[in-house]
């Protein structure tokens, strides 16, 4: 089999969601292309995919789709008239999104959940391990964290998922594992997966989040998995298949516990925090901002104890 010996360089980013959680606007743009700071969250990810070497980008595509193709490729009316103004600066980082990747699409059709969506990459895959991407969450490009699970997925085969430690009442927002612990490695060995469990019934409180390097041997489970939780196709339910898989055929599942800073702009009030994080810290913009944030606590503050 291929897939043990090549270099991992697909990524897979799944777009096809509702983007339930922030109507209205998310009703005629995939969630994926809210702004953080002044680029879309998608953005951030193929920059972390890249980052990471995987330059070969599949986007599952739903509804909606046109504005991430229109992002990723050339506005040339945008650019002529950029030029025109000798604005080389905006020409720059507008470019930057057309050469950032080798970007593929396919569309999922039927929002069957992410198992399905994950499946609707077979054909571009093939028999090669692949990274899937959730556009909710951005890794902070400073704790990378994909080459490590790239690193574990090379040295023990099978599929790789990447955990946070959260409040246990937290546990039921997301897939929920059981480990055990591998004293000679930096990944945990996985012994159970639930996606979304009720908190009393709950393994753990480790969460998945969205990074996956994955064996092609999901594929062939995916496409035997029933819907499972909220009536989906649940690449959780897919792994769980694959941890009592026989390592010859793909299987095994390890993770690691990321402590390295994660936003989930996919929910409203992190989003807020992710975009203020950000902009706190880039060079442009920061400085004023920081004043303006400093001013804006304070009267924040002495409005508070006037009441
Ligand atoms: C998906 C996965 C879930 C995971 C989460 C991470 O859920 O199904 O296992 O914990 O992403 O963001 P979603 O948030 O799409 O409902």
């Amino acid at each position: 089999m291929t897939s043990g010996t090549h270099a991992v360089t697909k990524a897979v980013i799944p777009a096809a969601g509702l983007g339930t959680r922030f109507l209205p606007a998310t009703k005629a743009t995939p969630k994926e292309m809210l702004p953080v700071v002044d680029k879309p969250a998608i953005q951030y990810v193929v920059e972390e995919a890249v980052a990471a070497g995987l330059d070969d980008v599949l986007i599952v595509t739903g509804r909606n789709k046109r504005s991430l193709e229109d992002h990723f490729d050339r506005a040339l009316e945008l650019e002529d008239a950029l030029q025109a103004k000798n604005d080389n600066e905006r020409l720059r980082r507008i470019r930057e999104a057309q050469v950032l990747a080798d970007i593929h699409y396919v569309r999922q059709g039927d929002a069957l959940g992410l198992g399905h969506a994950v499946l609707c990459a077979e054909r571009h895959v093939g028999d090669q391990v692949f990274a899937v991407l959730l556009g909710d969450d951005l890794i902070d490009r400073r704790d990378p964290l994909l080459p490590s699970m790239i690193d574990i997925q090379r040295r023990h085969g099978g599929s790789v998922i990447a955990l946070i430690e959260v409040d246990p009442d937290h546990v039921h927002l997301y897939g929920c594992a059981a480990v055990n612990a591998d004293p000679a490695d930096d990944s945990v060995v996985v012994t159970d997966l639930v996606e979304k469990p009720d908190p009393a019934e709950a393994p753990s409180n480790l969460a998945v989040i969205g990074r996956y390097v994955l064996h092609p041997a999901v594929f062939d489970v995916l496409r035997d998995t029933a819907p499972g939780q909220g009536g989906e196709i649940q690449l959780t339910d897919a792994l769980r298949a694959l941890i009592t898989t026989p390592p010859e055929n793909g299987g095994g599942v390890r993770a690691v516990v990321f402590r390295g800073r994660r936003y989930d702009t996919g929910d409203r009030l992190d989003y807020l925090r992710t975009t203020v994080r950000l902009a706190v810290e880039r060079s442009d913009l920061g400085p004023e901002f920081r004043s303006w944030l400093r001013e804006f606590v304070a009267e924040l503050e002495a409005t508070e104890t006037e009441r």
